[in-house]
């Protein structure tokens, strides 16, 4: 079997390619943009470096490829609304240049990586797949243009695709230092340094976190199945923003003050994903939350 992993070098990708060690031939494309050398040290795999926007690099990527795991994108909300145009050619010409080359070459399937942002602020909880999207950012915009195209090749008959919604992603190896970091790995790593931890609002929003490997196995699941369409990635459980540093806090036993901040302006206030459809299939996630922590608070705690 041979793979290709988008943005391999990035968080999720990494650990895809970390599950495929010993199990699949492993090429991985990617121009570094936010994904990291240090990622890969410990694995084995082929590296294109280049971008999915560089046809003839793509071309070469998809070579004989069973399995495309297309995560690589611009990843944050808040950079697409600085760089619209940016993330309209990486997101959303990038997808549908690795759609076409993976449809030419004659690969089995190809999973899309994308994102709860679709949902926006639609107020209906939990999120079904169903309801209609209402993309506030560029970043959401092109993640909904990218299943829609997966979607269209899906439908001609062109290439099977399966689109992952993922809800918040956790797991080692996420960054904690760029500037559009995510909560968890803010929180692992200040605590661990014991400094102040800072929350925006009152702490009492809600997000549905989902350790990595889960996503990992849920990726590897849709690849092998005839399965398409779309489908949230997330355990459907919810947990507070005060609640998860308090967590944090305790497992690294940390001495960290917490300072609450104004809320930032067009954070949603509540994220909890349905995952029924996801469950339908014949999907159990094998890991849990508590369990991620733990994995995740062991990693920063090993790196400070
Ligand atoms: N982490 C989350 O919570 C989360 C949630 C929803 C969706 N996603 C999606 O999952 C995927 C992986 O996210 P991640 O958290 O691992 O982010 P990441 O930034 O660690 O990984 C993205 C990778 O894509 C690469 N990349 C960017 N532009 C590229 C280009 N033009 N050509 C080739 N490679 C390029 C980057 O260098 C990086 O290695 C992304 O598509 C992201 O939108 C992530």
């Amino acid at each position: 079997m041979k793979i290709l992993v988008t943005g391999g070098a990035g968080f999720i990708g990494s650990h895809i390619v970390e599950h495929f060690q010993g199990k699949a031939e492993i090429v991985i494309l990617d121009n570094f943009r936010s994904g990291k050398k240090q990622n890969l040290k410990n694995f084995d795999h082929k590296l294109i470096e280049g971008s999915i926007l560089d046809r003839k690099a793509v071309k070469e990527a998809v070579k004989g490829v069973d399995y495309i795991f297309h995560m690589a994108a611009g990843i944050s909300v808040v950079e697409s609304m600085e760089k619209p145009v940016e993330y309209v050619q990486v997101n959303t010409e990038g997808t549908l240049i690795v759609l076409e080359e993976a449809a030419a070459a004659g690969v089995k399937k190809l999973c899309f990586s994308t994102s709860a942002a679709c949902y926006g602020e639609n107020p209906e909880s939990p999120k079904v797949e169903t309801m209609k999207p209402d993309p506030l950012s560029p970043y959401a915009i092109t993640k909904l243009d990218g299943e829609y195209y997966c979607d269209m090749f899906a439908r001609e008959g062109k290439l099977k695709t399966a689109c992952l919604r993922y809800f918040n992603v956790f797991g080692p190896r996420q960054d904690p230092k760029s500037a559009y970091a995510a909560a968890i790995p803010i929180f692992v790593s200040r605590a661990v340094a014991n400094s102040t931890i800072s929350i925006y609002g009152d702490g009492e929003q809600t997000r549905d976190f989902i350790y990595v490997k889960d996503v990992v196995a849920a990726n590897v699941f849709m690849s092998q199945n005839d399965h398409t369409g779309l489908f949230n990635v997330a355990y459907g459980k919810k947990i507070t923003i005060n609640d998860l540093v308090k967590m944090v806090i305790k497992m690294t036993n940390s001495m960290s003050r917490i300072e609450y901040k104004p809320e930032r302006p067009g954070e949603i206030k509540h994220s909890l994903a349905s995952i029924g459809k996801l469950l339908s299939t014949g999907f159990k996630p094998t890991s849990d939350f508590s369990e991620g922590m733990k994995k995740t608070v062991d990693y920063f705690m090993g790196n400070k």
